[in-house]
């Protein structure tokens, strides 16, 4: 039983943590941002209504955006800029809570351009909108033009943009101007290249933001800070201390209504070449020498670059390949990936995928890194597991009739934000036992105040110029030229139909990947 006198001791020691009381303002925003317009293409659809407006919203709603500034919609819909208006309104309207006072105060600067995509003309008109709008704001000029739209208009609307002038900065009433593009970039190394000549033709590389929505989640992020901001990790980062990584991003959903798009991507260009990828090089990259937008990409492509070539013909060994059939999520049956609309009755597209994969440097050698994605699995999780080696020698074997387990760390991304170090304890009594125990940090513990969403940081990192979690072109080509040759063999192998193993949808996979699955998700089989 605690005494006053102990309560009072524990207090006074709490008293001289340091206080993670931080006011949420202070760290929500940067400091102040330069005026701008942005310029969405393809703002007639869906992801201009669900993600980026409302982020846009919200970073408004949170006194986030610079002052002044603009939205110029532009899309193929004949609208006028009250209809386009009331369009997003109507989305607005049906949230719960929803503050329409304050979104007609933001609705007053979204504007709209009906544009023709392939038509030189009107992005001339577009060109002279802007100059009007910007005369009136006193935006001066800045632009971001952010490609809401199929990729395959990527290279006509970044071609036009170059023509009508937009892309050049500093002249002729330009400011600055950035182009944001959204994965995919190319479905292979060949077209990457492509699509990376085309944009260059009008913009340079640091007007260029390709975005990964990973990269904008905090809790990805926070893995830098967690590894360099703590002097205690890094020492055992490395192959004499760490058995194996694993990286898992599990979905229940399925392939929904994006077959069209699917059907020739399948999961590994869907989620590996981009998500997976830029995990793995957080956890495996050297320590920049400075939180820079640059030093930190070389050090991501670095760590792409040491990627061991994998050799996908040795299926049990490196690359197991899943598709989900019939099965039930939540109770609910569900159809097989075969029978989604728009799937081919015959596809022989992956809807999952585990790889095994090796770094070869120094650090990493011989430790292994398994990856896996997949569609309509058990759960919707997605984490980073590091497993560290046992303890190389028990001075308790003569006492215990198990060996003990070796430390794990779990970074979490969802659905719990939170990091968790598991370890050893003795088990209280007189007999020598041991239980494992759990720390665990919840990333909203102590923080009670806004967050930004994914697309919220993307648009400000735009604005900002600061390309940090955006895709540098280089990394995406060393991306490409490691999964290529793997995409190739799962492709055109005269085994695809063999190696496509199926899998029941609400299941963990298929069971070729039990054994690997069991590493990364103990407990869940
Ligand atoms: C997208 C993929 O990039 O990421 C989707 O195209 C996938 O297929 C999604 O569902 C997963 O993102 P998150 O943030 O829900 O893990």
């Amino acid at each position: 039983m605690l005494n006053d006198n102990d309560r009072d001791e524990m207090t006074r020691v709490q008293a001289k943590a340091p206080s993670m009381d931080i006011s949420p303002a202070e760290c929500l925003l940067t400091g102040p941002l330069d005026p701008c317009t942005v310029v969405i293409f393809g703002a007639s659809g869906d992801l201009t209504s669900r993600k980026l407006v409302p982020a846009l919203y919200n970073l408004y709603r949170n006194d986030g955006l610079p002052k002044p500034f603009i939205v110029v919609g532009a899309s193929r819909s004949p609208l006028s800029h009250d209809e386009f208006r009331g369009k997003l309104r109507a989305s607005y309207e049906a949230k719960d809570n929803a503050d329409l006072a304050l979104w007609d105060q933001f609705a007053s600067s979204l504007y709209y351009k009906p544009v023709i995509y392939d038509s030189l003309d009107s992005y001339k008109e577009l060109a002279k909108l802007l100059r009007e709008l910007e005369e009136t704001y006193k935006t001066v000029g800045n632009r971001v033009f952010d490609l809401a739209v199929p990729p395959a208009l990527y290279p006509t609307i970044a071609e036009m943009l170059g023509a009508a002038g937009l892309s050049r900065e500093k002249e002729n009433g330009n400011g600055w101007s950035r182009i944001v593009v959204e994965k995919p970039f190319g479905h292979d190394l060949k077209s990457a290249r492509d699509l990376d000549e085309t944009l260059h033709r009008s913009f340079k590389e640091h007007q260029i933001f390709r975005i990964d929505h990973y990269l904008a989640k905090e809790t990805v992020q926070n893995i830098l800070m967690f590894r360099f901001a703590n002097a205690i990790f890094e020492p055992i980062w490395n192959r004499s201390y760490i058995d194996y990584v694993g990286v898992i991003a599990a979905e229940k959903l399925g392939v929904e209504n994006r077959a069209g798009y699917y059907e020739h991507a399948g999961v590994i260009r869907d989620m590996f070449q981009n998500h997976i990828m830029q995990v793995l090089a957080m956890i495996a990259m050297e320590p920049p020498s400075l939180f820079d937008a640059d030093l930190v990409r070389d050090e991501r492509t670095k760590a792409f670059r040491s990627l061991k070539p994998l050799d996908g013909s040795k299926e049990e060994d490196n690359l197991i390949l899943g598709q989900y059939g019939p099965g039930s999520i939540d109770g609910v049956e569900v159809p097989g990936y075969r029978e989604e609309p728009g799937v081919n009755s015959q596809s022989l597209i992956p809807t999952f995928a585990m790889m095994r994969v090796f770094i070869d440097n120094w650090r990493w050698r011989g430790v292994p890194f398994y990856l896996v994605s997949g569609k309509r699995l058990a759960r919707k999780m997605t984490r980073i597991v590091v497993h560290f080696k046992r303890v190389p020698h028990s001075m308790f074997r003569h006492v215990l009739d198990e060996e003990i387990l070796a430390n794990q760390l779990i970074l979490g991304i969802y659905p719990e934000e939170k990091i968790s170090l598991t370890f050893q304890t003795k088990y209280p009594g007189a007999r020598t036992c041991l239980r494992p125990v759990t720390m665990d940090f919840y990333y909203d513990q102590n923080y009670r105040g806004p967050k930004l969403e994914a697309y919220e940081k993307v648009l400000l990192d735009c604005i900002q110029g600061d390309q940090m979690l955006f895709w540098r072109q280089d990394g995406v080509e060393v991306s490409w030229t490691f999964l290529t040759p793997i995409l190739q063999e799962c492709e055109s192998c005269a085994n695809r139909k063999e190696r496509l193993h199926l899998y029941e949808a609400g299941s963990w996979g298929p069971a070729a990947a039990k054994k690997w699955m069991q590493l990364i998700i103990e407990g869940f089989w």
